[in-house]
């Protein structure tokens, strides 16, 4: 983004500020979906609500035929108040409320995570015996990962079995099965994802396929080279990616009708929205302390969520300032009072008070993951690719924070 467009979002919008970029997105978002598509047609893609469900981003997601994925009632009412049908919302996660049992008697698709959850699914199953009530489980399978996830049902243990001689035992019906693995991105990872699910399947759906599969997500995304450097500059592309997981797919079921081969999932969030939200904040203050320079921002690491902690997110700095002074070593910090609110850290170069700082791939976990702590979140807006922009998400104020407690 350049310097007069800068001037003018944060003129409108006020800064700190998140700018989403609509067409980049849409961009992205098809040619993710092709590379899958392309080798497996009865590929589908559900966008992770968690990751940022911005109610713009996820409208445009259903207008591109994406499901919804979601991991909470609240998330369900967005998927809801957007208008999705209850088959094309996957509801996912270890601890389900209310609104996944009216999803489940809608004929949604739901994916069972725990035992306690079987038994759960089994009573709505005897007081609703004029339905015919299906899900899906999540499993908790090896792929090569070095930790143990907490999530599903093992398959390795007599969980599985139980958990399929519990739902048939009340008339439920089992039609797909679920996997996610975080932390667990490279291309090997993914061909044995594929390899584990289609052998599970094999085994538990031995008359004839499910009705899906589903791989969860864990890719990565699309980066600015600096980033990309950071995670050892071996990022595979999405076409790898898909090469993994269809191609075995598409062989595994080549014999098949395409009416009878199983719909493939999977269910990016940082994957596909990462690299289209860009976060600008301003340079409030420059200090040195004993011998430290201190950039002190109108922001706070909790905007930009977690990667900032772990990785330096590419950044641009935009010249606001009357006068700029050379910096060595700089650490950009929040407008907390927290010492570890750090956004950037050893910075080299120019810099000054008013400057703006733009925050490049912040599209995951960020303006959703930010708590009210000290101050309300700032704006989003959202940019096209002729330079027009609208707001999407205002300004939270005083009352936006304090409309829940007693005064
Ligand atoms: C069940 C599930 N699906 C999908 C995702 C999104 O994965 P990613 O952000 O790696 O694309 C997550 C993220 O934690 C998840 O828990």
């Amino acid at each position: 983004m350049v310097k007069e467009k800068i001037n003018e979002l944060v003129a409108k919008y006020g800064s700190p500020l998140y700018v989403f970029q609509k067409e980049e997105f849409v961009k992205n978002y098809l040619h993710f979906e092709k590379c899958f598509k392309n080798l497996y047609p009865k590929y589908q893609l559900a966008y992770s609500y968690k990751t940022n469900y911005t109610p713009v981003i996820c409208e445009i997601v259903k207008q591109l035929g994406g499901y919804a994925e979601v991991v909470s009632d609240m998330e369900y009412n967005v998927a809801k108040r957007l208008g999705y049908d209850n088959e094309k919302i996957i509801y996912n996660g270890p601890y389900k409320t209310e609104l996944s049992i009216e999803h489940l008697l809608a004929g949604g698709i739901l994916n069972i995570d725990n035992i306690e959850e079987v038994k759960k699914v089994c009573v709505v199953a005897e007081a609703h015996t004029e339905k015919q009530l299906k899900v899906g489980i999540r499993v908790n399978i090896n792929i090569g990962q070095c930790f143990i996830s907490r999530f599903g049902i093992d398959s390795d243990n007599s969980d599985l079995d139980l958990a399929f001689y519990l739902l048939k035992e009340s008339g439920v019906k089992v039609e797909g099965l679920h996997c996610h693995i975080g932390q667990s991105r490279t291309i090997q990872a993914w061909k044995n994802r594929a390899e584990v699910m289609l052998t599970l399947a094999d085994k538990y759906f031995p008359a004839e396929p499910p009705k899906y599969l589903n791989l969860g997500s864990g890719m990565f995304a699309v980066m600015k080279p600096s980033l990309a450097e950071q995670f050892g500059d071996n990022i595979p592309s999405f076409e790898q990616y898909a090469a993994a997981v269809a191609i075995p797919f598409a062989e595994h079921y080549a014999s098949l009708p395409e009416e009878k081969k199983p719909i493939l999932f999977t269910e990016p969030g940082t994957t596909i929205v990462n690299s289209y939200i860009d976060f600008v904040g301003r340079v409030d203050s420059i200090k040195r302390i004993k011998g430290q320079d201190i950039v002190v921002m109108d922001c706070s690491k909790h905007m930009i969520g977690d990667i900032c902690q772990i990785k330096q997110l590419p950044i641009d700095v935009i010249c606001c300032s009357e006068e700029q002074i050379e910096l060595n070593n700089a650490n950009f910090v929040g407008y907390t009072c927290l010492e570890h609110d750090v956004m950037y850290t050893a910075y080299h170069g120019k810099l000054g008070v008013g400057d703006y700082v733009v925050f490049a791939n912040v599209g995951g976990y960020s303006n959703n993951f930010k708590p009210p702590f000290i101050a309300p979140n700032c704006a989003m807006c959202e940019l096209d690719e002729n330079g027009n922009s609208r707001v999407i998400k205002r300004r939270e104020e005083f009352d936006d924070v304090f409309i829940t407690y007693i005064f």
